[in-house]
């Protein structure tokens, strides 16, 4: 998407053809840097990090990572290793795994020698698809805020939580990608953004976003949600998801599920956006199954942002020496999710939903 009209991507091969570019997520919202990655070891720390994030990114820049590692050593071992030291940086998203796995499979019918340059392919290619599923998602998407345009006559107020934009995949995001489809065709569409603590998702990025784009949007206290749906300011709900059970469980940033019960007690459609590498087929209880990433405490007792002679500082906010705790997602169950918008269309959150879409499925079943 824009950023001032010049149209970026968030991870792009580099021009020496053995490494790869990606913007520095933990530099915005106060600076624009991009980073190169050319090892194994660049690819882990920018995930662990949080230099680059959100889901379908995460799992592009997996399978970059693993394409780096393999111009040092490209056996199976090293195919196995490197894939379970990836795999590692962070536990929740499941398209990191969905990655590796089809980067890793492909490369066991390849000779040693070409396997390093298979793979940098094979992620450009998962990075292309990522765009085109994430513009689908978009079209999908636009088509319900479409409708809510014409019911109501009126802009269309859509609340978001985290960053589930351009800048959480290659381009164009799952859950604003919608956003960016009705902005582009005229649609008037509105964007509350949670702040998302405790690392400021929705601040930071979702905002830094949609307002390099030119997207109307207003940012929002957390505990903001719950009193601008009683009040009718909230048309739909869209976030994105990092991992989604075959029954329509939505996994996602800490805090979704609080707006999901929000939006269920007034009767906000709440819809989750995802392509299809965020869908957990093998697993059919989110709350039970989906295993939650534990940050570090710091995130919670502290926080960085610009001082006003432009320096970065990091201060303290939690009274010192109490103990915090730093859960990163939660599970909406599928009972509080409207619909889940893939790249194939709109999906019921149930096994019968996202079974309809994906046919392809069902001998798994
Ligand atoms: O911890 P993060 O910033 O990686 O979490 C990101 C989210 O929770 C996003 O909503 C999710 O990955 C969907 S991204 C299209």
């Amino acid at each position: 998407m824009n950023i001032d009209g010049k149209s970026f991507r968030t991870i792009l091969p580099a021009d020496d053809g053995a490494s790869v570019e990606v913007i520095d997520q933990t530099r915005l919202p106060f600076a624009f840097e991009l980073k190169r990655l050319a090892s194994l070891d660049d690819a882990a720390v920018a995930i662990r990090t949080m230099i680059v994030r959100g889901a379908p990114l995460i799992g592009v820049t997996a399978a970059y990572g693993l394409a780096l590692g393999l111009r040092e050593e490209a056996s199976d071992e090293a195919i196995e290793r490197a894939v379970e030291m990836l795999a590692a940086t962070r536990p929740t998203a499941i398209n990191l795994r969905w990655a590796l796995d089809r980067v890793a499979a492909k490369l066991r019918e390849v000779e040693f020698s070409e396997r390093a340059t298979f793979a940098f392919a094979e992620a450009g290619r998962i990075a292309e698809e990522d765009v085109e599923s994430c513009h689908a998602i978009g079209r999908h998407g636009a088509a319900i805020l479409a409708d809510l345009h014409q019911a109501k006559g009126r802009r269309i107020d859509v609340l978001t939580h985290c960053n589930a934009g351009w800048l959480a995949t290659v381009d164009w995001g799952t859950a604003l990608a919608p956003i960016y489809v009705a902005h582009e065709t005229g649609i008037p569409v509105h964007v509350y953004v949670d702040e998302t603590r405790p690392r400021n998702q929705g601040a930071a990025l979702t905002a830094f976003e949609l307002n390099a784009h030119g997207v109307p949007h207003t940012v929002i206290a957390d505990n903001a949600g719950g009193h601008l749906m009683q009040h009718g300011k909230v048309d739909v709900c869209i976030v994105g998801s990092d991992r989604t059970t075959a029954s329509g469980d939505v996994c996602n940033k800490i805090g979704t599920y609080l707006k999901a019960l929000a939006a269920s007690d007034n009767r906000v459609p709440f819809y989750a956006a995802l392509p299809f590498s965020t869908i957990d087929w093998t697993l059919d209880d989110g709350v039970a199954q989906i295993p939650i990433e534990e940050r570090d405490g710091r995130e919670v007792s502290h926080l960085t942002g610009r001082l006003a002679d432009g320096g970065l500082a990091t201060i303290e906010v939690v009274s010192p020496g109490s103990p915090v705790a730093n859960p990163a997602f939660d599970v909406t169950p599928a009972r509080l999710v409207t619909g889940i918008i893939t790249e194939r269309g709109v999906a019921s959150a149930d096994a019968e939903g996202l079974l309809s879409l994906y046919p392809e499925r069902r001998a798994a079943a």
